[in-house]
């Protein structure tokens, strides 16, 4: 669907980065202008040169921060946009747990910044990006959205007290209508071998770690734990094609373009698929061999976690569509293409 004549602008913050170029790529698919502040903190401009490229159409960027009030006050004034996705946050586990401080201050800071300015602009339509992991290690798989919320680290906490503060806003104020879209593990890339996950330094995440064993870049994957009670003793998670998750965060703008008030969905396929079970089906999809040894947990890890995902179909109209050949495919296809990221251009 096309409404580029009359559609509502879209701030997209963060939308620089992984998940994010990939959803401003579709929603200018959708007709919807956008326009992205990002601070680069972890990301390069050129995901966004070829955004525009892939949509034929504008992705423009402003380099800025969050945190900075000024800066949004100028912007929100200058732009009139209609509703927000609020990608932008620090996100590795471990670093929060070293610089909790840096996490609690960029994100849970970042964003009450964000809404304060907001508010006073008169833009209450927002889809927030959370995670998975503000179940922490869960009773029950498939999780269900209504799940208790045990984050383990101080980077789900951040998630948790976001969602939190926009429970609050939107109880506030009847005006406001916001999504929180809990996401799985995003993997992939876009088809067009464009745009992808570009971690800097050792990637922390599964699939680009593999990705870049096959490339070439590293020598072995270390499996973490292969004693798990699961079907092969490695990790189950729940790992969701990025194109997905970037049709979710249309279809949950489109909600909240018509519905006021808050809801919270989980974003993943319902499928839970182990460590070696991604090794194979990389393999296959790349042609090359992922040399492997089984080496103890990550401390912090958890066996098992896949989403039950009903809520965003009842909500949204929405499911996942692609399986993880095609996520590996995908995802192989940006690292051949790519292999040293944005920054071999
Ligand atoms: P990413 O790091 O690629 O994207 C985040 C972007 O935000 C980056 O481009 C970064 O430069 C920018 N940014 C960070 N702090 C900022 C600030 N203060 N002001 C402006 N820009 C800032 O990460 P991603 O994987 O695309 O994740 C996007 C969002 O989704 C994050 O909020 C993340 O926590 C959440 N999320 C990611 C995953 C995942 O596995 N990738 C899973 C669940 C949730
Ligand atoms: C991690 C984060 C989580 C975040 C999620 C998606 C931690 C402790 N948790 O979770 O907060 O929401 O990413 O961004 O970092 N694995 C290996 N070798 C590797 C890397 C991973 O065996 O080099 C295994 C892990 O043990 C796990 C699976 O692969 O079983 C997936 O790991 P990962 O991609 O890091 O995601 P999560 O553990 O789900």
């Amino acid at each position: 669907m096309d409404r580029s004549d009359s559609a509502p602008k879209v701030l997209v913050t963060g939308g620089a980065g992984y998940i994010g170029s990939h959803a401003v790529l579709e929603l200018l698919g959708a007709g919807y202008p956008v326009v992205v502040l990002d601070n680069l903190s972890n990301a390069s401009p050129e995901s966004l040169v070829r955004v525009a490229q892939l949509a034929g159409k504008p992705a423009p960027l402003v380099v800025g921060d969050i945190r900075d009030a000024t800066l949004l006050r100028e912007l929100l004034a200058r732009e009139k946009v209609s509703a927000v996705l609020h990608f932008a946050g620090l996100k590795a586990v471990g670093e929060s747990v070293e610089q909790p401080l840096a996490y609690y201050e960029n994100n849970v800071g970042g964003t009450t910044t964000l809404l304060t300015c907001l508010a006073e602009a008169g833009v209450r339509r927002l889809v927030f990006s959370s995670s998975a992991t503000v179940y922490g290690d869960p009773s029950e798989v498939p999780v269900p959205v209504d799940a208790p919320l045990a984050p383990s680290n101080p980077y789900g906490r951040t998630k948790v007290m976001i969602e939190e503060i926009l429970g609050d806003l939107a109880r506030s104020d009847p005006r406001w209508s916001i999504a929180i879209l809990r996401y799985f593990n995003p993997v992939g890339a876009h088809p067009s071998g464009r745009i992808g996950e570009d971690p800097r330094g050792i990637p922390n995440n599964l699939m680009p770690y593999v990705s870049q064993v096959a490339v070439g870049r590293r020598a072995e994957l270390a499996v973490f734990g292969g004693d798990y009670a699961t079907t092969d003793g490695t990790g189950v998670r729940d790992y969701i094609h990025v194109l997905d998750l970037a049709r979710g965060h249309v279809a949950a703008l489109a909600r909240v373009l018509e519905h006021a008030g808050a809801f919270t969905v989980n974003l993943g396929t319902g499928r839970g698929h182990s460590v070696l079970e991604i090794v194979r089906a990389f393999e296959a999809a790349s042609g090359r061999s992922i040399p492997y040894r089984i080496v103890d947990r990550r401390p912090g890890d958890i066996a098992q976690c896949y989403a039950d995902p009903r809520s965003a179909a009842d909500l949204l109209g929405w499911e996942a569509a692609l399986d993880l050949e095609s996520m590996c495919v995908d995802a192989w296809r940006w690292q051949s293409r790519n292999p040293q990221g944005y920054s071999g251009t």
